[in-house]
C-alpha cells in the first residue's frame, strides 16, 4: 500500500493573524508576532498551522478583500516575514497553509478599478458584468442573492452603467474565471507562495467560484443550510460541475510542487461535498461545518458522525470544525461551561478525520461582547444591526464576528499579553483573560489547555487515533456517545466514550487503559466511570474489543 499523504492524518490550528500576537505595539497582530508564538502551537501538538489572510487589503473585511495576492499588508509585516514564518514552522516540524481568496478581490484591487472603468479595456471582463433588466436597465440581471440573502448579489456601477456580481459583500466583486487570463494571473499568485514553500491552501468560498454562464435564476425553495435559513437553492451559483473542473486545474498547479493540500470552504449536503472531495475531484479536504451548529447531545453527535462516515469512507477524511473566525465560540453554545467544552474537545480530537482548532479554543476563550453599534465586522455593521431579530440576539448564527476575533489571551496582564498594556488593541480583550489564558492553564492538571495538549499529542502518536477506522459503539446509555478507532496495520484499538447527559454512567470496558480523560472520567477494574459532562479515551490493552459494549 502506498503511504497515505501527510494531510490524511494531520491536525490544523487556525490563526487569525490580526488577533494572535502584536510584535510592534500598534494593537494589530502581525507575522513576527505569530513567529514569536510559534512554540505555543508546537507545544499544543498540532501539525499544521493555517494562517488567515495577511495580504494587502483595505481591511473592509479584514483581509478577505485583497488588493495584492503576492504581497503582505504593512501592518502584518513583509514577504520576507512570511518566508521566515514558513521556514521557522518547517524547522519545528509544522506544515503551513495560507488562505486563498479566489472568488473575489477587493473593489480597490487595481484589476477591478480598471475593469469598472469601461466596457472595452483589457480587464473589462475580469469580473462578472451584466446589463440590468427593466426599462431603465436598473433592475438586477437575475435573482441571485448575496451570501447573506438580504440583498441582491448584483451591484450597480455608475461608471460602467452595468451590474457586477458580488456574492459576498458589495466591496468584494467576483472574479470571472471563465476568462483564462484571470485564471493564469491567480495561478501565478498561487505559484508565488508554493515557491516559498507553503504546504497548501484553505480555499475561501470555493463552492461559489464558477457560476452559470447563462445567469439563470436560482429556484426559490426555503431550506436550512449549516444552521442558516436560506430562500433560494443555489443551483446556478454554488457547487456547479465547473467547480470541480476548476479544482482539478488548481490541484494540477499544486501537484507541480509535490504533496501540497487544498482544503475547501464549501457548503452543501454531504453528497455534494463528497463529490468535491472524491478522488480526482481536486479538493483534498473539505470543511464539514455541521459541528459549528452542534446540539450538545449524544444522539446528535452519533447521527452526524454516522452521516459523514457514510459520505466520506476511508481513505476520504472528514474535516470537522467546531469554531472558526466566523461563528460563535463553542463554549458559548454550552452556557459557558468549561466541562462541556472539554467533552467537545475529546470528541473533536478523537473522531476520524482532520480536526481544526481555532486559536483560543484550546484555552476556552468565549465570545467577547461587542455592541452592534460598535461593530467593525462589515456584516454586523451593515446588515445585522438593522435586523430586529438579531438586535434582540435571537439568532446565534448571526453574531457580530468581532466577538470571536478578540485578541488571543496569553496571560493575565493588561491586554492579555497580546499587545503592550498601554496600547489600544484593534478589538477589545475579553475581561475573562485574567483567568482564561495560556499562562494560567499551562501545567495545570485538569485545565482545558492541558487536555488539548494531551489529546493532540496522544492522537499524533497513536495510529488508531490519527488514521484508524471508526465504528460507533451501540447499546450504550442514551446520553453516552461511544466510538472505536482501529488501526489494522498496527492492531492498535482505541475508543472514546463521552457522557453528555446529567446523570453518571458506567460502561463496561475490560482491559482498557485511559489515554486521556476529562470531567473526572476514570477507567477502573474493567469499568469506565463517566460522571455528567465527562469523557475518556482508552486503549485496549489485553482483552478483545468486543467486550467493550456495556
Ligand atoms: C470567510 C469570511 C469572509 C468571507 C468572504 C468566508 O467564508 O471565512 O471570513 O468574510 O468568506 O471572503
Amino acid at each position: 500500500m502506498p503511504e497515505a499523504p501527510w494531510w490524511h492524518r494531520t491536525t490544523v490550528y487556525q490563526v487569525y493573524p490580526r488577533s494572535f500576537a502584536d510584535s510592534d505595539g500598534d494593537g494589530i497582530g502581525d507575522l513576527p508576532g505569530l513567529l514569536g508564538r510559534l512554540d505555543h502551537i508546537v507545544a499544543l501538538g498540532v501539525e499544521t498551522v493555517w494562517v488567515s489572510p495577511f495580504f494587502p487589503s483595505p481591511q473592509e473585511d479584514f483581509g478577505y478583500d485583497i488588493t495584492d495576492y503576492t504581497g503582505v499588508a504593512p501592518e502584518y509585516g513583509t514577504v520576507a516575514d512570511a518566508q521566515t514564518l514558513i521556514d521557522a514552522a518547517h524547522a519545528r516540524g509544522l506544515r503551513v497553509m495560507f488562505d486563498l481568496v479566489l472568488n473575489h478581490t477587493s473593489d480597490q484591487h487595481p484589476w477591478f478599478l480598471r475593469s469598472k472603468g469601461s466596457r472595452s479595456n483589457p480587464r473589462s471582463d475580469w469580473y462578472i458584468w451584466a446589463d440590468g433588466r427593466g426599462r431603465n436597465g436598473r433592475r438586477p440581471p437575475n435573482n441571485w442573492r448575496s451570501n447573506l440573502e438580504v440583498t441582491s448579489a448584483w451591484q450597480w456601477s455608475a461608471e460602467r452603467q452595468q451590474f457586477y456580481l458580488a456574492s459576498f459583500l458589495p466591496f468584494q466583486p467576483d472574479l470571472n474565471y471563465r476568462n483564462p487570463a484571470v485564471k493564469d494571473a491567480m495561478f501565478a499568485a498561487v505559484r508565488f507562495w508554493l515557491d516559498r514553500g507553503v504546504d497548501g491552501f484553505r480555499l475561501d468560498m470555493f463552492g461559489q467560484i464558477m457560476k452559470d454562464p447563462g445567469l439563470r435564476d436560482n429556484p426559490f425553495r426555503p431550506h436550512v443550510d449549516t444552521g442558516f435559513p436560506r430562500g433560494w437553492r443555489r443551483v446556478y451559483t454554488e457547487n456547479t460541475a465547473d467547480v470541480i473542473t476548476f479544482a482539478r486545474e488548481l490541484h494540477a498547479v499544486c501537484a507541480e510542487y509535490g504533496d501540497r493540500v487544498l482544503l475547501g470552504e464549501v457548503f452543501g449536503p454531504p453528497e455534494t461535498l463528497r463529490g468535491l472531495h472524491a478522488e480526482g475531484a481536486g479538493l483534498d479536504l473539505v470543511f464539514l461545518f455541521d459541528f459549528l451548529v452542534f446540539r450538545y447531545d449524544a444522539a446528535w453527535f452519533a447521527d452526524t458522525i454516522r452521516r459523514f462516515e457514510e459520505a466520506f469512507p476511508p481513505p476520504m477524511q472528514p474535516t470537522y470544525v467546531i469554531e472558526n473566525h466566523d461563528r460563535s465560540r463553542c463554549i458559548d453554545r454550552v452556557g459557558g461551561d468549561p466541562a462541556k467544552a472539554a467533552v467537545l474537545a475529546v470528541i473533536l480530537l478523537t473522531v476520524r478525520g482532520v480536526p481544526t482548532v481555532y486559536m483560543g479554543q484550546e484555552i476556552g476563550m468565549s465570545n467577547t461582547y461587542v455592541p452592534l453599534r460598535q461593530a467593525l465586522d462589515p456584516i454586523a455593521a451593515r446588515y445585522f444591526r438593522r435586523l430586529p431579530e438579531v438586535v434582540n440576539r435571537r439568532i446565534p448564527e448571526r453574531l457580530n464576528r468581532d466577538e470571536v476575533r478578540s485578541p488571543m489571551q496569553w496571560d493575565a496582564s493588561g491586554n492579555a499579553g497580546f499587545c503592550p498594556p498601554d496600547v489600544r488593541p484593534w478589538l477589545p480583550v475579553n475581561p475573562d483573560h485574567t483567568h482564561v489564558n495560556v499562562a494560567a492553564e499551562t501545567g495545570v492538571a485538569g485545565s482545558l489547555l492541558e487536555l488539548y495538549r494531551t489529546l493532540l499529542t496522544t492522537r499524533r502518536d497513536s495510529p488508531a487515533l490519527n488514521s484508524g477506522t471508526l465504528e460507533l459503539v451501540s447499546g450504550l446509555p442514551a446520553d453516552v456517545l461511544g466510538f472505536r478507532r482501529t488501526d489494522a496495520a498496527s492492531g492498535e484499538q482505541c475508543a472514546t466514550f463521552a457522557n453528555l447527559g446529567r446523570t453518571a454512567q458506567t460502561v463496561r470496558a475490560v482491559g482498557s487503559v485511559a489515554m486521556a480523560a476529562c470531567g473526572g472520567a476514570m477507567a477502573e477494574r474493567g469499568d469506565l466511570h463517566l460522571p455528567p459532562d465527562a469523557a475518556i479515551v482508552v486503549r485496549r490493552e489485553r482483552v478483545a474489543y468486543d467486550t467493550m459494549d456495556s
